[in-house]
């Protein structure tokens, strides 16, 4: 098997000088990723390697690129804004800051919000405020319901929340607190709160992005909401994948019209530079000193958000279509009567440009692994993700057109198509 990964990575013919980065990087790099290609460049739905190749992105840096690579607005508001001030501190107030905050209060029709630098600080920042909301109102009700599968970030308070055991195995011990259940059932939610009257909320995803985008029933974020309020539970939602006009609104939750109490959000946010938020009720809040962040909300992740916010809203109208266009040629074309035999894929599945499938038992006899069928794809210049050694997860920039979903769909057949 190895012998044929290293054939096949031999496709990716690397130029002297990518081997002298790849040599550096392993060398004093930690040992956290594994990567094949050295990229340089981006330009609209396109990155580019060191040697010039352009591959199709339907990844977007893993949804963080939400308004196309090089988006010339989010630069020009970038740069105007290294002119002026890059980090004053939070020790002051901040226009841009103070800008962000109300644009995602509109967004929510929520009243608080706490910048910072990440998805995951973005969830830490949702815990604590939990935690603290519990805390003052002297009640013992500080557990959270997670669910399996899920993914929340890396930090240790995320990373407990998080489901996948070998991400946090070695790391223990964890937060306690947190109670995983099954998603998409609400029996199970419902035996859980039975069980333990000492949970106080739930921080769910609105479809789950890192288990291979799992959509949940139509009517169950409704319902886990109704719960919510007839027990009174903190509604947490987890919209670091699934926001920023990924399905079509800017937030997953608002095609289920429910009022969650917290949203977190992060990835698309600004296209790609480092920023996370965690916008709340009025009544969830710190007082002074309670939380912080020396980078969060700096002047020039603020910027690079609202120029990045306003071309999301100009893109989101077009997003269910091309999404759906997208994920009826991956049927079409890769999923022979839904039949795991037949075919390539099963199971195609999403909301917007949002999409996983699932490779079907006879490509991954022909390719071994999901590493052979993700090399095959590098060598057609085309980028997507696989989760779990059994789905293909796609997360394009919203600016994708008929044009790409047609190219993409051609590489994949022809990477499918391949025998090599
Ligand atoms: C749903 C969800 N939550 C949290 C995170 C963590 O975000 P970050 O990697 O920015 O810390 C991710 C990242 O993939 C995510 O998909």
């Amino acid at each position: 098997m190895q012998e044929k990964i290293n054939q096949i990575a031999d496709y990716l013919r690397y130029s002297s000088d990518e081997l002298e980065i790849i040599k550096k990087s392993n060398s004093y790099l930690m040992n956290t990723y594994a990567r094949e290609l050295v990229i340089t460049k981006g330009k609209g739905m396109y990155l580019y390697d060191k040697k010039g190749y352009k591959y199709l992105d339907l990844i977007g840096g893993i949804a963080t690129c939400s308004v196309g690579h090089a988006n010339k607005r989010v630069i020009d508001a970038i740069i105007d804004q290294l002119q002026e001030v890059i980090n004053p501190s939070n020790l002051y107030y901040s226009e841009l800051q103070a800008e962000l905050a109300e644009k995602l209060c509109k967004i929510t029709s929520l009243n608080r919000v706490f910048i910072s630098n990440s998805g995951t600080e973005a969830i830490e920042c949702a815990i604590k405020l939990f935690r603290r909301y519990v805390h003052v109102r002297n009640s013992n009700k500080n557990k959270l319901i997670c669910f399996k599968n899920s993914f929340h970030g890396r930090t240790l308070g995320s990373l407990s929340a998080t489901y996948e055991k070998t991400y946090k195995q070695i790391f223990e011990p964890l937060v306690k607190g947190m109670v995983h259940i099954e998603y998409n059932s609400i029996s199970a939610l419902e035996n859980a709160l039975k069980k333990d009257k000492k949970i106080g909320g739930i921080l769910i995803e609105p479809i789950q992005g890192e288990a291979g985008v799992i959509v949940p029933s139509n009517d169950y974020l409704k319902q886990v909401f109704e719960l919510c309020r007839e027990r009174d539970l903190i509604l947490i939602l987890d919209e670091i994948q699934t926001g920023n006009g990924r399905t079509g609104k800017y937030f997953c939750y608002q095609h289920s019209k429910i009022d969650p109490d917290i949203v977190v959000t992060a990835k698309g946010l600004a296209n790609g530079i480092p920023i996370g938020a965690t916008i709340s009720r009025a009544d969830i809040d710190f007082e002074k000193k309670e939380h912080g962040s020396t980078f969060g909300g700096n002047s020039v992740s603020c910027a690079a958000a609202l120029a990045t916010i306003k071309q999301i809203e100009l893109l989101m109208p077009e997003v269910a279509s091309i999404g759906k266009k997208l994920l009826k040629e991956l049927e079409n074309n890769f999923c022979l009567d839904n039949d795991d035999k037949k075919g390539y894929l099963t199971n195609i599945r999403g909301m917007g440009l949002m999409i996983g499938a699932t490779i079907s038992s006879g490509v991954i006899q022909k390719f071994a692994n999901t590493k052979t069928l993700y090399l095959k794809c590098l060598d057609n210049k085309l980028l997507v993700n696989f989760c779990h050694e059994k789905h293909l997860r796609l997360l394009p920039p919203l600016i994708i057109k008929s044009a790409h979903v047609r190219e993409g769909i051609d590489k994949l057949r022809r990477t499918f198509g391949d025998t090599g």
